[in-house]
């Protein structure tokens, strides 16, 4: 039976934002997020996520299976621990792990975990070796290896600070063990906080034995800066991309795709540089994307083509093609093998199968049928000032280019409008409707031009 707490009640000050620094986000979901998707496939029995500062805001963007538990004020990692212990069902083990590093695997945890139990240990920490162990607390080890104490870099002397393993701060702790340690642990230290680092001297002053596993440093990583959460969520894009690929996706220069955590890519899709799928976008197989695409929420079924659009919220339909240049918004729905080309702008609407608005329209508010075509210029004029209204468009329509379709209008099946109309009545089926004045030709106008010209010069 084991535990989880994760400790996310600290404010991040290096991050200089108002927002937790848990609640920030690489690749699409928050750094308390990716230490929750390591923690899940373990199945452990309970998990507790430690808030406090900005509780409301982390509150916010955990699910609802975890236990939150409120640490006020933060008195340090012992105290966080202690918070958690005491909103947990009780447990022979506790794994602790700090909300702020994203990079830890699953691998590492169960590791971790099976390095516990093999040692019989009452606490095994996690720990890497570092070029530059800065800022870090460090381990400390007795002549035959055996862990003696972690100490705070701002409470170590120079020969601790020389010493280049670290704490990571995720640890499994036999839960008696730590119970029986964490009231003696006080806060004379340089920081005035409690720190869990005591527990691992108080457990080995009481002859207990710590167990450690060390890791590849790059999981060892936390995020206090803008500047380290944007190097994890490189790490992370690129590991995203690896396991795309491996499983079949095709990348055009993976350095240039960025892949969110919850984006499904189906092996088989092609991915072009400069592509950003966010959201819950889903791309399926034989789906050819970008170059130069930023798909958010968005869903693009197989064989389907987009280059150099803007997608939010949007279905594109099995074999359909977007763009180049082309913005579709929440509700546009491209069905088969329909088109929206080139500065083409399409909101809440349905472009039925096989139809076209191959190029510089805005399509608002619409219903296209079958097999139908918008001219270049075509305009759903859907907003009267106050209100947003329908167009409706039958199969087999041909708008001509530059047609205002002002709304509500409908356009029956197989009708035509005459380019350049401002269509204000319904067309019936079949009909042609043409709305501009008749063509009128002033003969001879250049000469006449000409002539008063020279007149005017004398
Ligand atoms: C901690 C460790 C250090 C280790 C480092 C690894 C301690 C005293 N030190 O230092 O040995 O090398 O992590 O990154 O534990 N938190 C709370 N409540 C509090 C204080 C902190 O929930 O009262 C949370 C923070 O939100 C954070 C984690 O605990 O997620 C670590 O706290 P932080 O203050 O960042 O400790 P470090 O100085 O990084
Ligand atoms: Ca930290």
């Amino acid at each position: 039976m084991t535990t989880a707490i994760v400790l996310a009640a600290g404010k991040g000050t290096r991050m200089r934002s108002d927002l937790p620094k848990v609640a920030h986000r690489a690749m699409g979901r928050t750094l308390v997020g990716w230490v929750l998707a390591a923690l899940e496939p373990l199945h452990l029995d309970e998990t507790v996520v430690v808030v406090g500062h900005g509780a409301d805001e982390v509150r916010a963007v955990l699910p609802d299976e975890v236990t939150v538990a409120v640490q006020e004020p933060q008195r340090g990692t012992a105290d966080a621990v202690e918070v958690g212990l005491a909103a947990a069902a009780p447990t022979e083990r506790v794994l602790v792990i700090p909300g702020d590093m994203p990079l830890l695997t699953t691998a590492t945890l169960e590791g971790l975990l099976a390095a516990h139990a093999d040692a019989e240990a009452a606490a095994t920490m996690l720990t890497a070796v570092l070029d530059d162990p800065t800022g870090y607390g460090r381990v400390v080890r007795d002549d035959a290896g055996r862990v003696l104490a972690v100490v705070e870099e701002r409470d170590a002397d120079a020969a601790t600070r020389a010493i280049h393993e670290m704490n990571t701060s995720v640890y499994v702790f036999d839960t008696a063990a730590l119970a029986a340690v964490l009231p003696r642990i006080g806060d004379a230290n340089h920081q005035g906080e409690r720190y869990l680092t005591d527990a691992v001297g108080l457990l080995v002053a009481d002859g207990a034995t710590i167990a450690t596993l060390t890791t590849d440093p790059e999981e060892a990583e936390g995020v206090n800066t803008h500047v380290q959460l944007a190097h994890v969520a490189a790490v992370l894009r690129r590991r995203i991309n690896r396991r795309l690929m491996e499983a079949g996706v095709a990348m055009v220069d993976p350095d240039r795709i960025h892949v969110e955590a919850d984006v499904a890519v189906a092996p088989g899709a092609t991915l072009w540089p400069n592509v950003y799928l966010r959201g819950a976008t889903e791309i399926a197989a034989g789906a050819e994307v970008g170059p130069d695409v930023d798909a958010l929420d968005t869903t693009i079924a197989e064989g389907a083509r987009v280059r150099n659009a803007v997608l939010d919220g949007a279905v594109v339909g099995p074999r359909a093609t977007v763009g180049p240049y082309a913005y579709l918004r929440p509700g546009a729905v491209l069905e088969e093998g329909a088109k929206a080309g080139c500065h083409v702008e399409i909101k809440n609407s349905v472009v039925g199968r096989g139809s076209k608005v191959p190029h510089l329209a805005y399509v608002g508010d619409a219903t296209i049928g079958e097999d139908s075509n918008l001219g270049a210029g075509t305009v759903t004029v859907n907003y009267d000032g106050y209100e947003k209204h329908r167009t409706i468009i039958g199969d087999r329509v041909r708008i001509g280019s530059d047609t205002m379709l002002v709304a509500p209008v409908e356009i029956g099946d197989e009708a035509y409008t005459g380019a350049g109309s401002v269509i204000t009545r319904d067309v019936p089926p079949g009909t042609l409707a043409v709305e501009r004045s008749p063509q009128t030709h002033v003969e001879g106008y250049a000469e006449r031009r000409k002539r008063r010209a020279q007149e005017k010069r004398g």
